[in-house]
């Protein structure tokens, strides 16, 4: 059988603060969609890392009074370790001050240079630190960027790549193929956008004025523009000079970029164009998600003055009750409102309520009716039959909607088949079995329940790591059958094998 592969990134964040809750969505959820499709059987990489040039990390580093490369490593450590603490497991965490990346944008650079489409020309424009982005008069509204971010106006020499000279070319592969860029509400934005025609991007700065950067191999007064340089850790991540002798290509067909909508253009403009320039295929996909928002509706952002630190959320409810409600909060690709009092309510009917009482109920009853030991049945209740039914379906309902990225769908199934199993357990009210003599019921009731725990348990544990392999081994299921394959059908969970108790495995808020 030919290896699947499946290649997901994140954007690679500014080191020049903390990691804030913008940053651990993409992430949380890139971990999560790639723990699925590796359990589905896939061969995958996924990346995340920092983007470390430019100005705007100059000028933080300025203001700390550290070293710029000192400042930067303490801030990578900080986003690292946010990371580990939120259980994500990258397989590759680029910095792109590694040399491995640097020789890659050079390599682009000079690539692009010696095709002619790279040129010199004077330039005046309003440049926008924050963003790193070049706004023409007429892209500003009362003196700002569309986003309302301060801008300087900057009038120096600088190098071009003919962006303009790909426009059509990009049109018609937007149109071509409809999955490039996601969901179609961003692809209809980027068509828009390319309504009007293109400029040439800009992609030097001047040493004198901005020397924190890559040099351009074929002009040392000048360093690599910061999304330029940015960009290119897609492929040089991947051993992109190696390709002839890695997995490059094999990743590379399969590759989804996984980013927020506000740097959409970036995406689906700068970098499509470059790699058509590069003679490089286009990424599989582009996937813009939406912002969390505050009580305000607007994005929540540093500038808004209400970031919510990941690592103070994950100390209060712990890095699975986050990551359940990262990917859990909203709609894939919409815009979310971030709210504690949501997050409390899903972890506690979701999490406590429909699977950690669950546990424990049935667990119980085992325990005091069975001696611990999985009771053998036969299955004779029609309402037995009908679960059998939901938790089979349940696995493939899953992966087709991970495969989509309609994650929040495939983790709400998962939650509302335990909200059947705790209907149905409620409904044969198994504790009351013994005394009026209904064995049969009662071990068929608990023999049912467990077995939907165990597909539960393996469904859930790309998101609740620690807790899914907790349950996992108090039922005693192996470790080889912990796989996609085992969720497919119902009664795998072996009868005779003593189950060991566990105390709650969720807190209530
Ligand atoms: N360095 C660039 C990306 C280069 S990728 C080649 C960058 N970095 S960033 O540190 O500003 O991080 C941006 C990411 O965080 C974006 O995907 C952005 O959408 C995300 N978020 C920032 N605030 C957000 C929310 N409030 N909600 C969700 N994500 C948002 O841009």
């Amino acid at each position: 059988m030919s290896k699947e592969y499946f290649y997901i990134t994140t954007p690679i964040y500014y080191p020049n603060s903390v990691p804030h809750i913008g940053h651990a969505y993409t992430t949380v959820v890139a971990d999560v969609l790639n723990r699925y499709e590796n359990f589905f059987g896939k061969t995958t990489f996924f990346m995340t890392g920092t983007d470390e040039h430019g100005q705007k990390i100059l000028e933080a580093a300025k203001k700390s009074g550290m070293e710029t490369m000192a400042f930067v490593d303490k801030i990578v450590k900080e986003f690292q370790d946010s990371w580990k603490a939120l259980l994500v497991n990258p397989n590759k965490f680029i910095r792109t001050s590694d040399p491995e990346h640097i020789k890659v944008v050079q390599y682009a650079l000079n690539d692009l240079f010696n095709k002619g489409d790279i040129y010199k020309k004077g330039y005046s424009g309003w440049y926008c630190v924050s963003e790193e982005i070049f706004y023409t008069e007429k892209d500003l509204v009362d003196g700002k960027t569309p986003t309302g971010k301060e801008v300087i106006y900057v009038t120096e020499e600088n190098y071009f790549f003919k962006m303009s000279k790909y426009q059509d070319r990009l049109i018609k592969y937007i149109n071509e193929n409809k999955n490039y860029i996601c969901p179609e509400s961003r692809r209809q934005e980027v068509l828009g956008f390319l309504r009007n025609p293109l400029s040439d991007l800009c992609i030097s700065r001047p040493k004198s004025r901005v020397p924190w950067g890559i040099e351009l191999p074929f002009d040392k007064d000048y360093v690599t523009y910061v999304w330029f340089d940015a960009l290119i850790n897609y492929i040089s991540g991947l051993g992109f000079l190696e390709r002839e002798n890695n997995d490059f290509n094999n990743f590379w067909k399969e590759s989804h970029h996984l980013i927020g909508k506000d740097i959409l253009t970036t995406h689906a403009v700068y970098w499509s164009t470059m790699l058509m320039a590069l003679d490089i295929p286009l990424p599989k996909q582009i996937f813009a998600h939406g912002w969390w928002l505050n009580s305000e509706s607007k994005k929540m952002s540093k500038s808004e003055g209400d970031v919510i630190s990941p690592s103070s959320v994950c100390e209060t409810f712990g890095a699975e009750a986050f990551r359940y409600y990262m990917c859990r909060g909203g709609k894939f690709g919409l815009d979310v409102p971030f709210s504690i009092d949501t997050m409390k309510e899903r972890l506690n009917d979701e999490l406590a309520n429909n699977y950690g009482n669950l546990v424990s109920r049935s667990f119980k009853i085992v325990e005091k009716d069975f001696e611990g030991i999985v009771p053998s049945v036969e299955i004779k209740l029609e309402t037995s039959k009908e679960l059998i039914k939901e938790e089979e379906k349940l696995s493939l309902f899953v992966k087709e909607n991970i495969e989509s990225f309609n994650i929040d769908t495939a983790v709400f199934e998962i939650s509302n088949f335990l909200k059947k199993v705790n209907k149905y357990f409620g409904d044969l009210e198994p504790w009351k079995c013994k005394k009026q003599g209904e064995t049969q019921k009662e071990a068929e009731c608990l023999y049912v329940t467990l077995d939907a725990l165990r597909v539960a348990s393996i469904l859930f544990s790309p998101i609740l790591i620690d807790t899914s392999k907790k349950v996992l081994n108090a039922l005693n299921v192996p470790s080889d059958e912990r796989t996609y394959n085992h969720t497919l059908t119902f009664g795998k969970l072996k009868a005779g094998s003593k189950i060991e108790m566990l105390s709650p495995i969720f807190m209530k808020y």
